[in-house]
């Protein structure tokens, strides 16, 4: 029972019905270990289709295949895929080795499937180079290598994994006869070695060199004849490739992950414009969504700063019925009065009676047009005020009638030199004098009073008495205590005010309620155009899709390589979902690189808020993006790894 192939009554069917062909008939046969074995035979006589069933590739219709000492039709693909990393060799006419990897890696694909340690894997591969004489070519791609060259490195990666059996499939075909010879003066001393070696050829003076030679015609044996007897004395059987240098389940699973990984580097950095191609729908997608919500966060942020300028926890009560009333000018029921009862209210930690007069201000020679605010001295606390110089008036100030003012830096820079001391001097509003005893730190805001006006503050008792004389004010803005709800400070303060008005005709503005509305439209905002994004993201991701089914199309032969030499269809769908998500990775890194482009563009040239990138929002896009290979490169990987090795090599 010393015999590593049985072939017992082998049928084998191509196609349907009319069109249905037998290919082999009742072919039977066995080989010895250690024989060399010419299949000799026309084109067309069946010798691939043998061939293939001998190397567990395809299946015979009827009959029994047996191959060191497994039943093959009993076995599942993955066996199947077990048995040829474990016993056969494959050397192709057109050699067959994966163009993105170099001599070396070619040589050890066998072993990465079978789960030899990586450093061994390089160690022997090197050793059957530097054997078939290609020392000098480990790091040479397929295209660096002539022919002879190329097979010789494809017979290195069927002895990578032991090659109990080698099975070459017209070796020479494609070689001038010079390197032809070579081959097979290699394969010959390879068979003294005691490998089992069955060429497949038309040439009878390659089939001369064979121990025993078996012609096909039509599909079955015609002729069975030995030409040297088989000398076994001295010869020992080649064992399979360490099962002790194998790596442990879980560490082996890892080195093919990384394996996967570091091919799939390479065949994206070979193929660099379609790579690029295939992720722009991926990096359009993420620079949209991640500079969507940039923008969105920026703008949100900047508004929101502007309200908390405004003061925090106030609420203005303003003459009319809304902004923009034309008649709120005409009002007279908003007094020091109210303001007073307000003051009163537990709800209320402060308040201040506001009037606002336009008037012409004159210090020097300079007239300038200017707002002159009168306020209380509580107003500068409430709306978080700073100063530059000087001091804000108090309480005994606005008692008094002081007539002190505090200018704004916009008024200042028009009256003074930069860095002069403003303090003390006077100023003349409406002809009354006023002297300055503080200025305002600058103040950017791009919301509430416009920052081109000129504003001055003075006591609210100043303004309505020396300078105005009027009774009423024009708004009061109250501080709500702590512990109340704004929203409930608003409600009691505007029955309080309706009471006493006998009407409603003022309106509160709550800077809380701003702020929450703000919130949630440039929130809402921000959802729809990130749900545009995420639309163009999918679209992305079935370019990537489809792009990677017609790559599944493109590289069947090399697919069919991978199984040949053992790959499992698990290997073959991870290398597959591995690229998907490498390209849909590597492009949302573009992406949100190019986002961040975007934003230094934006702040070039737009000065008043910045985009605000968050860390979350660009590891989620990231994530989104792997998850998009994950799921648009799950049907091509599949189809990947359904595919019949057969098929798959059969592909020209
Ligand atoms: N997948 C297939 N489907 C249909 N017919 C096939 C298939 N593969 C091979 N054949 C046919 O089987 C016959 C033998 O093919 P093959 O084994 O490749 O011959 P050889 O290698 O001896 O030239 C040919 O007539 C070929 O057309
Ligand atoms: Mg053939």
């Amino acid at each position: 029972m010393n015999r590593i192939i049985e072939l017992e009554g082998i049928n084998k069917f191509f196609g349907q019905g009319a069109s249905r062909i037998q290919v082999l008939k009742d072919v039977t046969f066995s080989v010895e270990h250690g024989d060399f074995v010419a299949i000799i035979g026309q084109s067309g006589s069946g010798k691939s289709t043998l061939m293939n069933i001998i190397g567990c590739l395809d299946t015979q219709s009827s009959g029994i295949c047996r191959i060191d000492g497994d039943d093959t039709g009993s076995l599942s693909p993955d066996q199947l895929a077990a048995l040829r990393s474990r016993s056969i060799g494959f050397i192709f006419q057109r050699y067959n080795l994966l163009p993105t990897l170099s001599a070396t890696e070619n040589t050890a694909l066998p072993s990465v499937y079978a789960g030899m340690a990586g450093k061994l894997r390089t160690q022997r591969a090197h050793q059957l180079l530097t054997e078939l004489g290609l020392g000098d070519k480990f790091t040479n791609l397929p295209t660096e290598l002539s022919g002879g060259q190329q097979q010789r490195v494809s017979i290195a990666r069927a002895l990578m994994n032991g090659g109990r059996l080698i099975l070459a499939d017209e070796p020479t075909g494609a070689l001038d006869s010079k390197s032809g010879e070579n081959v097979l003066q290699v394969l010959k001393a390879l068979n003294e070695k005691g490998h089992t070696i069955i060429v497949v050829t038309h040439d009878h003076g390659v089939a001369s060199h064979a121990n025993r030679i078996i012609e096909l015609h039509d599909g079955a044996v015609i002729a069975d004849q030995r030409t040297r007897p088989l000398d076994k004395a001295d010869v020992k059987e080649v064992q399979p490739q360490c099962p002790d240098k194998r790596l442990h389940r879980f560490a082996g699973r890892v080195d093919q992950l990384r394996e996967a990984f570091r091919m799939s580097v390479q065949a994206m950095l070979a193929h660099k414009l379609r790579t690029l191609l295939t992720m722009l729908g991926i990096i359009i997608g993420i620079a949209s969504v991640v500079s969507v919500v940039a923008l969105g966060s920026g703008s949100q942020q900047k508004i929101i700063a502007d309200i908390n300028a405004m003061g925090t926890n106030t609420i203005d009560i303003m003459r009319g019925s809304g902004f923009g009333d034309r008649r709120a000018g005409r009002i007279r029921t908003l007094t020091v009065a109210d303001a007073n009862i307000l003051g009163k209210q537990s709800y209320i930690a402060s308040v201040t009676p506001n009037t606002t007069n336009n008037g012409d201000l004159v210090y020097r020679n300079n007239t300038l047009s200017a707002m002159l605010n009168g306020v209380g001295e509580q107003y500068f606390e409430v709306k978080a005020l700073a100063m530059a110089q000087g001091r804000f008036f108090d309480h005994n100030d606005v008692r008094a009638t002081a007539s002190y003012v505090v200018i704004d830096y916009n008024t200042y820079s028009q009256l003074f030199a930069l860095g002069e001391d403003a303090l003390g001097k006077v100023i003349l509003f409406r002809q009354k004098p006023l002297r300055i005893i503080g200025v305002l730190k600058e103040q950017e805001r791009s919301f509430g009073p416009g920052s081109s006006s000129l504003n001055i503050y003075a006591p609210y008792t100043t303004v309505m008495r020396r300078i105005t004389g009027t009774k009423f004010i024009s708004s009061i803005t109250v501080k709500v205590n702590d512990h109340v709800l704004p929203l409930m400070a608003e409600k009691k303060l505007t029955e309080l005010l309706t009471a006493r008005h006998k009407k409603q005709d003022f309106y509160t503005i709550n800077t809380d309620s701003i702020r929450k509305t703000v919130e949630s439209t440039t929130g809402t905002l921000k959802l729809l155009i990130s749900g545009i994004a995420v639309i163009s993201l999918v679209v992305g991701g079935i370019g990537v899709m489809n792009i990677m089914l017609v790559s599944v199309t493109e590289r069947t032969r090399e697919i069919g390589v991978r199984m040949a030499v053992g790959a499992r269809q698990r290997n073959i769908m991870e290398q597959f979902l591995i690229e998907a998500v490498l390209i849909c990775m590597v492009g949302g890194l573009f992406g949100v690189a190019l986002s961040r482009l975007l934003g230094v563009i934006f702040s070039m040239l737009v000065s008043n808020f910045p985009m605000v990138y968050s860390t979350w929002a660009m590891v989620l896009a990231l994530a989104c993006s792997s998850a998009i290979g994950i799921v648009f490169g799950f049907i091509p990987a599949r189809n990947a790894a359904q595919l019949n090795p057969i098929d798959a090599l059969a592909r020209e």
